[in-house]
């Protein structure tokens, strides 16, 4: 488990985010195991942690990258991860970031409405190329996430319907600038109940069965990623059961001979490994509550106000008895709360404060809300 308690951080600025490579290693290399036991082909979401340490530990495993914007492609280029280990989603990709993408000569493009399919034939002939692209299909299967943050359901925006299909495929003969290579899903973020992952391998299996009929063998099955961490108590249980996530797909997903099956894994392979490491700035008692007021708040992690998500908080200073805060940051706004009645040992100004399993969607979304300064990334190597 990401070891805190032992550092000495008496003369380092906060707020920042600490990272642990050596759990980030240990983590990749146990997933990286379980998934070379099938075959699989992992991609690491890069929206999940973007940082150069952690995408070269993720390239050095040999782990693909999973893709959402244009600078995320440079990114990944720039951090040694090959144009053919690239894939690039997203419901919204602008003209400028396809042309990027089709630049690199990535791997594949996946594809989410019919629109955008035409959008990029027509900027492949442009260019004289051939664009390989997965079709991101809406499996209709709940997550059992919070709503935010489910993206496999046909009220969400993400992906093309089932229903569309036949039209899809109408079109894919006449777009003679794209090549039909597989299929793409990804239903949900923080997924903790496995079972989930069951219903999605049905799905995909009665999906594949209807292009059979249609006469297409898919080259590519791509399931994304998804695949919850334990926030609560992430001294028990640091790195996630990739064993049991993907001995599930070996069970259930149909795969054809000579079919390669990908994931987008970003919370799982992260979270954990990092925190968010902040001093109290002021404490303040109330008729009803005591706060304690740290120097981090919403904008560097966003999380808990976002989606009412829950972050183990520490007080890495004090042994004190044990009181009740509510644990705000020093934004103007109500919503910048990390968590209410939190038990912490009596908590005094400069006591060191950490946010545990801050590791994915941290940083990442950062903002400069009150034109804050970015807060500054230490790793456990340093
Ligand atoms: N593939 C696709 C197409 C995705 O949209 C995502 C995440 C992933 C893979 C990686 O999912 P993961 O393995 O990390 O669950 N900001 C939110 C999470 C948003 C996830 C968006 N898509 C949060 O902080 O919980």
């Amino acid at each position: 488990m990401l070891n805190l308690k032992n550092q000495n951080w008496e003369n380092t600025p906060t707020p920042f985010y600490y990272y642990d490579l050596e759990l980030l290693n240990q983590t990749v290399t146990l997933a990286h195991q379980e998934a070379a036991r099938y075959g699989y082909h992992v991609h690491y979401a890069l929206k999940a942690n973007s940082n150069a340490p952690i995408l070269k530990t993720m390239q050095q495993y040999g782990f693909g990258a999973d893709c959402v914007s244009g600078n995320e492609i440079k990114q990944a280029l720039a951090n040694g991860f090959g144009a053919d280990q690239i894939v690039f989603a997203g419901v919204g990709k602008s003209d400028a970031e396809i042309k990027i993408a089709l630049d690199a000569d990535i791997f594949c493009f996946n594809c989410e409405s019919v629109q955008e399919l035409e959008i990029i034939n027509e900027l492949a002939a442009q260019q004289n190329t051939t664009a390989w692209i997965a079709l991101r299909i809406n499996p209709n299967v709940n997550a059992n996430t919070h709503k935010y943050i489910t993206t496999g359901l046909e009220e969400n925006k993400f992906g093309i319907n089932t229903w569309e299909l036949p039209e899809v495929l109408t079109l894919l003969n006449q777009l003679t600038h794209l090549e039909f290579i597989g299929i793409h899903f990804h239903i949900g973020s923080q997924i903790t109940d496995l079972q989930v992952f069951e219903q999605l391998c049905v799905r995909v299996n009665e999906i594949q069965q209807w292009f059979r009929e249609q006469g297409f063998n898919l080259k590519h099955l791509n399931v994304g990623g998804g695949l919850g961490v334990d926030y609560y108590t992430p001294e028990n249980n640091a790195i996630p059961d990739f064993a049991a996530y993907f001995a599930i797909f070996n069970r259930l997903l149909e795969v054809q001979p000579g079919q390669v099956v990908h994931f987008e894994l970003g919370r799982a392979l992260v979270a954990q490994c990092g925190a968010l490491i902040s001093r109290v700035l002021y404490i303040k008692k109330g008729q009803k509550k005591n706060f304690a007021i740290l120097d981090a708040g919403m904008t560097e992690l966003i999380r808990p106000m976002l989606y009412q998500a829950h972050h183990k908080i520490e007080n890495l200073s004090s042994n004190l008895p044990e009181q009740t805060y509510d644990v705000v940051g020093p934004i103007c706004e109500s919503s910048d709360c990390f968590a209410q009645n939190v038990v912490l040992p009596e908590t005094h100004r400069h006591d060191v404060i950490a946010i545990r399993t801050a590791g994915a969607y941290g940083e990442v979304m950062a903002s400069n809300y009150n034109l804050r300064e970015k807060a500054t990334a230490i790793y456990s190597s340093n």
